[in-house]
């Protein structure tokens, strides 16, 4: 055998060889998308199989109560080492019952918060996640203290979080609206929970809602903290864990401490990224529930999506005016209705500035502070009505239904974009 012939036989068994690795990859990739397929179609049974029933009865917008309803606060606990981050456990004065409400929702609270220097009183309306499961008995909210920045001098430390650290003890009573949000959580699919900070309390809501109702539910937990001093509930996380096959945690630290040890303390460091979930979670139909500080938000719902994973799956929910991430198609969505809209001007008449209207902002209120415009706000989602400003010339169109109606000749600034030009007493 010739040195030729000898090449064209060590070449064609390792063609073999490839086209036989490559036939077995494709199989197997071919079995996972068709298990997928068999999911999708079979949604229903799936849903069945895996949802819990108690969940998907409860109304998503509809108000259990109206305006203001006062609750007590039985109980306060701090749960961090750091001693930033409180719990407040919240029962109704009246002693009726709390209704149900869906994990992921917020309380609306009306703070009368006295200014000591001023010597006057200042209502602060200010939104807080339900931290825990639907329970007729109480209610949980849990508060970060949020700090002065460090690059602005002379600024305040924030208002509401500190006076609930500070002021608000057990045995205080609290004006508090009905649970409400779109940001909730829906019976299908198994579902990767990922919180970052204080953006883990829907998550623990969400979570202990699925525990509670038994389902055998897949849950993925991500839980992004700086380090054990701001961990939260971290041997409740790890019970549940030991106690519920179907539940995966994730905890990453992007400061670890010097004591704090990977593998006990923590599973991975640095930040929760597309690389990540895309290591650990499997090839599945996921519903992604999001909720964190801005620099994750901006990159990681962009990056799910670049994922292939459809808007309808990722549900995010953002807690402050520094949080929004673009949304991929503005509203309007068309072309032509874009164009008409951003030829439209918003004036602001108490401020005295007049803007083009910029349609990727998702709202007015957006707009508004994008431009340096002080408007108050709590929920950002049409629910808590401090961002109900006069119109007083011109017309809005609603992005999202607002839960509450805005009174005769003004509309809620967080959910609306305008429809004619526009004049806004702002
Ligand atoms: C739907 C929703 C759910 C939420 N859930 C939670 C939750 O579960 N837990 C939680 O802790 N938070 C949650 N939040 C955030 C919460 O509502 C408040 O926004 C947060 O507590 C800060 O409010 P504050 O009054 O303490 O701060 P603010 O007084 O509103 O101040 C905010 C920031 O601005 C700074 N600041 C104030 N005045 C000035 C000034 N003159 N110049 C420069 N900077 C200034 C403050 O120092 C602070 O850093 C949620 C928000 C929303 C919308
Ligand atoms: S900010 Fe709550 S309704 Fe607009």
């Amino acid at each position: 055998m010739n040195t030729q012939e000898l090449t064209f036989i060590i070449f064609t068994v390792v063609a073999v060889q490839v086209a036989i690795f490559a036939l077995i990859a494709f199989y197997r990739h071919w079995l996972s998308y068709d298990e997928l397929k068999k999911r999708l179609d079979n949604l229903t049974d799936y849903q069945e199989e895996y949802a819990p029933h108690s969940l998907l009865s409860v109304s998503p917008t509809k108000l259990s109560w109206t305006g203001f309803r006062d609750f007590r606060v039985q109980r306060k606990v701090v749960e961090d080492q750091n001693k930033t981050i409180c719990s407040f456990f919240l029962t109704p004065v009246d002693r009726n019952p709390l209704p149900s409400f869906k994990p992921g929702q917020f309380l609306t609270f009306q703070l009368n918060i006295k200014d000591e220097v001023k010597q006057i009183s200042e209502k602060l309306v200010r939104c807080y996640s339900l931290s825990d499961k639907p329970s007729s008995d109480y209610f949980r909210v849990t508060i970060k203290r949020v700090p002065a920045p460090s690059n602005v001098p002379n600024a305040p430390p924030g208002f509401a979080s500190n006076y609930f650290h500070d002021k608000v003890h057990e045995g205080d009573i609290l004006a508090v609206k009905a649970p409400a949000g779109h940001f909730y959580f829906e019976g299908k699919y198994p579902i990767a929970l990922i919180g970052s900070g204080i953006g883990i309390t829907p998550m623990l809501s969400i979570l202990n809602a699925c525990i509670h109702s038994e389902s055998k539910r897949e849950i993925w937990l991500y839980y992004g903290v700086r380090n054990s001093d701001e961990h939260i509930m971290k041997d409740y996380l790890e019970d549940m864990v030991k106690t519920h096959q179907n539940l995966h945690l994730h905890v990453v630290y992007s400061q670890p401490k010097k004591p704090d040890i990977k593998g006990t303390d923590y599973h991975h460091s640095g930040h929760i990224d597309i690389t990540l979930l895309r290591l650990t979670l499997l090839l599945k139909p996921y519903q992604f529930y999001v909720c964190g500080p801005k620099r994750m938000m901006e990159t990681l719902v962009p990056n799910l999506r670049d994922w292939g994973v459809p808007d309808s799956n990722i549900h995010y929910e953002t807690f402050g005016p520094a949080s929004l991430v673009k949304q991929e198609k503005p509203h309007p969505s068309s072309l032509e209705a874009e164009t008409r809209t951003s030829e439209l001007t918003v004036v602001f008449s108490q401020s005295g500035k007049t803007y083009q209207w910029n349609s990727s902002a998702a709202s007015l209120l957006e707009f508004a502070e994008e431009n340096g415009i002080q408007i108050d706000s709590g929920c950002r989602a049409g629910s808590c009505g401090s961002c109900q400003t006069t119109i007083k010339s011109g017309e809005v169109e609603y992005v999202q239904s607002p839960d509450i109606e805005p009174e005769q000749g003004t509309c809620l600034l967080c959910v609306s974009v305008p429809k004619t030009h526009l004049t806004l007493s702002a």
